[in-house]
């Protein structure tokens, strides 16, 4: 995130566009999201009845996912939108579970559990928002059990060629332009692309991700590169 996008714009900036996030999502991905998020829960590996953190959980649909995968499981979703969260605990509850104390508005960079709480934790499209990546990721390290795993989801870009141009022309003319019009935020869908272009490189993420304590960290590229699928297990 760059110094001109503090926390408190990215935290209303999620307020403003809450009731439009998902159906953007699904537009402007043409449905990609929905299959990521599926690749995103299988990577972590879960037991039946794992306890899950999915942190910036936003709207909800990476913890439907997981009980999706795994009906058992324990999930926990935290996210410092009150907007996103409200639409989360609709979609939760619409899938007949219930979401009272599986919600909780907090920041990241606090996070109210003990350490070792989790055997999984996730977080999809959401690192890129938070400006101390490396204190997030230390976070993620403690919270998880020896042998836990984390899943990193994030938006990426094709690396060259024809594609790349393509989708960067897609992604810094036309997504905004959509995203801003449905949404009526013009700054929110340009700070998407804007915000994933500040990203770091897969190694240089994956690197962040090891500095953290983090072993047997690997990338995966998703739809060309569009998106990219980090992995790394605390070591048993
Ligand atoms: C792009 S949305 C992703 C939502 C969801 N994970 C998904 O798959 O669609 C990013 C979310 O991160 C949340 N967020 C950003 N920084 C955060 C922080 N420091 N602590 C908690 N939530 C944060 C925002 O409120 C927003 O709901």
């Amino acid at each position: 995130m760059s110094k001109n996008n503090p926390p408190g714009f990215v935290k209303s900036m999620f307020g403003a566009i809450a009731p439009y996030y998902d159906f953007l999502n699904r537009l402007l991905s043409i449905r990609q999201d929905v299959y990521w998020r599926r690749r995103l829960v299988a990577a972590m590996d879960l037991g039946q009845n794992a306890r899950v953190l999915d942190a910036a959980c936003g709207t909800g649909d990476v913890m439907l996912e997981i009980w999706r995968q795994k009906p058992g499981a324990r999930v926990c979703g935290i996210d410092f939108s009150t907007e996103m969260l409200g639409i989360a605990a609709r979609k939760i509850r619409q899938a007949a579970r219930n979401p009272e104390g599986r919600l909780l508005a907090a920041d990241i960079l606090h996070p109210p559990f003990a350490q070792q709480s989790f055997d999984g934790i996730s977080i999809a499209f959401g690192i890129r928002n938070i400006t101390r990546r490396d204190l997030a990721l230390e976070h993620f390290f403690r919270l998880l059990r020896p042998g836990g795993m984390m899943a990193v989801l994030e938006l990426s870009t094709p690396r060259a060629g024809i594609l790349r141009d393509l989708y960067l022309l897609y992604f810094k003319k036309i997504l905004p332009a959509v995203g801003g019009l449905f949404s009526q935020n013009m700054r929110a869908y340009q700070y998407l692309p804007e915000s994933v272009l500040n990203f770091p490189r897969p190694r240089a993420f994956a690197g962040l991700m090891e500095s953290a304590g983090f072993e047997n960290v690997g990338w995966k590229g998703l739809s060309a590169g569009i998106a990219t699928l980090y992995t790394g297990r605390r070591p048993a």
